[in-house]
């Protein structure tokens, strides 16, 4: 597999404990860089250090929708090191319903974790990337976000907030050597998939001209080259990977 120059770079890889992150974590250390993995489940967080078993990889039981965890996280390690790269990856889906039956507790949930979070991160995170004027920021957005889900207004709503989001900051540190960019997957196999009904996620796969799931390490692929030095020029953008799903 194709390696980017990663050496020397520190990465926050949030929701890494398994899934997308987790492969993003391994494809990083295997290029060389340090990597940080938050996520809020601490037995899925010791399953993958062990698995990765890297002395370059740390992680925390951090959870990106709590502003405070967050900013205490990011205080500490920027007492030693610079934070050159953060993928806001965390989100859940949470369950398939129409908007007037959704649980409004579990809309709350879905929007604070999957855009809050990402707000929180950026927040506590960007600071220092401004300090060493270096920094590539990959938020992690859906398909859904496009398209808008039916049954997932929630979802939908949280990952559209983070592509305006991400268009914005990106606007906004455009001046220095600051990529701020996010990407629209399709489904792939991951755990997310159990949060959803059977029948949605059929429907999901049936949008999709290439007829089938997106494989990890596609997805990994293109989050390397977003997070890469070589990547001097794209910023506030989104870049879609929905097997000719979306038409935008
Ligand atoms: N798999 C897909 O089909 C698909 C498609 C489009 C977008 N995405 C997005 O990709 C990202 C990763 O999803 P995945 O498919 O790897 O799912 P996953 O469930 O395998 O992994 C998500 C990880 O995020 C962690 N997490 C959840 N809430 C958190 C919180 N509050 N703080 C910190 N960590 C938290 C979970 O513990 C888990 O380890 C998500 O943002 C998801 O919305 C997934």
């Amino acid at each position: 597999m194709h390696q980017f120059d990663l050496k020397n770079r520190t990465s926050i890889i949030t929701g890494g404990a398994q899934g997308f992150g987790l492969n993003i974590a391994k494809r990083f250390l295997n290029s060389g860089g340090k990597v940080i993995i938050w996520d809020i489940d601490e037995n899925e967080l010791l399953k993958a250090s062990k698995e990765l078993d890297n002395s370059n990889l740390s992680f925390n039981v951090v959870d990106v929708s709590n502003y405070n965890q967050v900013k205490v996280a990011v205080d500490k390690i920027i007492k030693n090191s610079n934070i050159d790269i953060l993928i806001n990856n965390a989100g859940i889906t949470g369950s398939t319903a129409s908007l007037w039956e959704y649980d409004i507790e579990e809309w709350n949930k879905i929007v604070n974790i999957n855009l809050m979070g990402t707000f929180n991160c950026c927040k506590c995170v960007v600071p220092n990337m401004i300090k060493n004027n270096y920094g590539r920021i990959v938020n992690v957005a859906s398909v859904a976000g496009k398209d808008g889900n039916a049954n997932a207004s929630a979802y939908s709503s949280a990952k559209a907030g983070v592509i305006g989001l991400t268009k914005s900051l990106g606007k906004e540190l455009a001046d220095k050597n600051i990529a701020v960019n996010a990407i629209t997957p399709a489904g792939a196999k991951t755990r997310i998939l159990k949060q959803m009904s059977k029948e949605h996620v059929a429907r999901m796969l049936s949008k999709v001209p290439r007829g089938r799931f997106l494989e990890i390490e596609e997805f990994t692929s293109l989050i390397c080259w977003l997070s890469s030095e070589e990547n001097s020029f794209s910023t506030a953008a989104i870049f879609d990977i929905s097997g000719g799903r979306s038409t935008y």
